[in-house]
């Protein structure tokens, strides 16, 4: 067998009424906390936030709530909650929301531990001067433990966060590597979120696990566990697709999006998310949608189709066209944008400049115009 690494840290609770039944873990991290989430629509109750603070006040625990985090974190939104922590001095964070909090939540606990409360010095250290050796093992700074209400990003399991930075108008991964320090998973968060965010995150979870897959730098282990998560999704699919979900599906929709966290961490993504960075950044696009839209055509680009054969079966998709119908009927009711194929050359020319790391890890060839032909063939319904 080949060499390999097998990363995973935050050990993972999960389960119905896994916050209050955690509540001496939680206690364990101190008498202060600082919760960082988003704000809900009016009327609607973020649960995972009331869970939390029960149980805080049970506890005897201060908290504060900064429910302001921006959907794709900025880095000067970081700075704002880092700065709240400068002076309510929090024992640990917990992010409870979306990829936005969790990400944000790292981030904040990073600026924190290095005094950082304002904008130019925050930049300075997550990207101009990282502290050293921190992309090769976890660094350690103020806990933060993870509440997800969405099942996609996965940020709860990896030692990933995505921040938006205004310097290359872009978002990007600092090279500072931050576990959560517990990841309380409980399907019920899930269960009141609206279909297209149901179709969001499953559809990003997925293609974190199929990309990794045929990742040449991946390994038996964490092809291995993406098989996992393959076959959760195989039993929530049907229903996903037809909004009839049970309570088991948003069981199995909760553990696929963090399963395939702890595949795809090992080795990271390919194509389909470097080519997604286009239609979100250019047409608006949410990240999981984005990154199905060129899914199935990705596939059909595999060279040696044996690779991909096994995972389609593990889908328990009939063959290629199978699978690619199901990514254009979620992706059909849940985008509306218009392209040109000369927008689709264009963002091929760049990948080729700019995202060429990525083409290394494919397995075969795969140049400016195969990339071009992906998203021509993928678009072809919005053009
Ligand atoms: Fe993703």
């Amino acid at each position: 067998m080949q060499d390999f690494k097998f990363h995973i840290q935050a050990p993972v609770y999960f389960g119905h009424g896994t916050v209050k039944k955690q509540a001496d873990l939680i206690a364990s991290y101190g008498k202060r906390a600082l919760l960082v989430t988003t704000k809900f629509p009016q009327g609607v109750v973020n649960q995972a936030l009331e869970d939390v603070i029960s149980v805080l006040n049970d506890k005897g625990i201060e908290y504060r709530v900064f429910d302001e985090t921006e959907e794709n974190p900025s880095v000067e939104c970081c700075v704002r909650i880092a700065t709240l922590a400068a002076e309510f001095k929090p024992d640990f964070f917990v992010g409870i929301g979306g990829g936005s909090s969790m990400d944000a939540s790292k981030c904040a606990s990073l600026l924190l531990e290095n005094h950082i409360t304002d904008d130019d010095a925050a930049y300075e250290l997550l990207w101009k001067n990282p502290p050293r050796d921190a992309w090769r093992r976890p660094y350690k700074c103020t806990p933060v433990i993870c509440v997800p209400t969405t099942a996609g990003s996965s940020s709860e399991i990896t030692g990933f966060y995505v921040i938006s930075r205004k310097d290359t108008n872009s978002k990007d991964t600092p090279p500072v590597i931050i576990f959560a320090e517990a990841a309380l998973l409980d399907p019920a968060y899930i269960k009141t979120a609206p279909q297209f965010v149901l179709d969001t995150g499953a559809m990003d979870a997925l293609s974190h696990g199929i990309e990794t897959s045929l990742n040449v730098n991946s390994n038996f282990m964490n092809r291995q566990v993406a098989m996992i998560g393959f076959g959760l999704f195989k039993k929530f699919k049907d229903h996903l697709l037809s909004g009839e979900l049970t309570d088991e599906d948003f069981d199995n929709i909760m553990l696929h999006s963090s399963i395939m966290g702890m595949a795809f961490y090992q080795a990271g993504t390919l194509l389909p998310h470097g080519l997604s960075y286009y239609l979100s950044h250019d047409k608006g696009l949410n990240h999981g949608l984005a990154c199905s839209i060129t899914q199935g055509e990705f596939l059909r680009a595999v060279p040696d189709q044996s690779l991909v054969t096994p995972i389609l079966e593990a889908c328990g998709f009939k063959d290629i066209d199978d699978c690619c119908d199901y990514f254009r009927e979620i992706v059909g009711r849940n985008v509306h944008i218009s392209v040109t194929e000369e927008e689709c050359d264009a963002w091929a020319a760049h990948f080729m400049k700019y995202q060429a790391h990525r083409l290394d890890r494919f397995p075969g060839h795969m140049d400016e115009a195969g990339l071009a032909g992906i998203f021509k063939r993928s678009l072809k319904s919005y053009m």
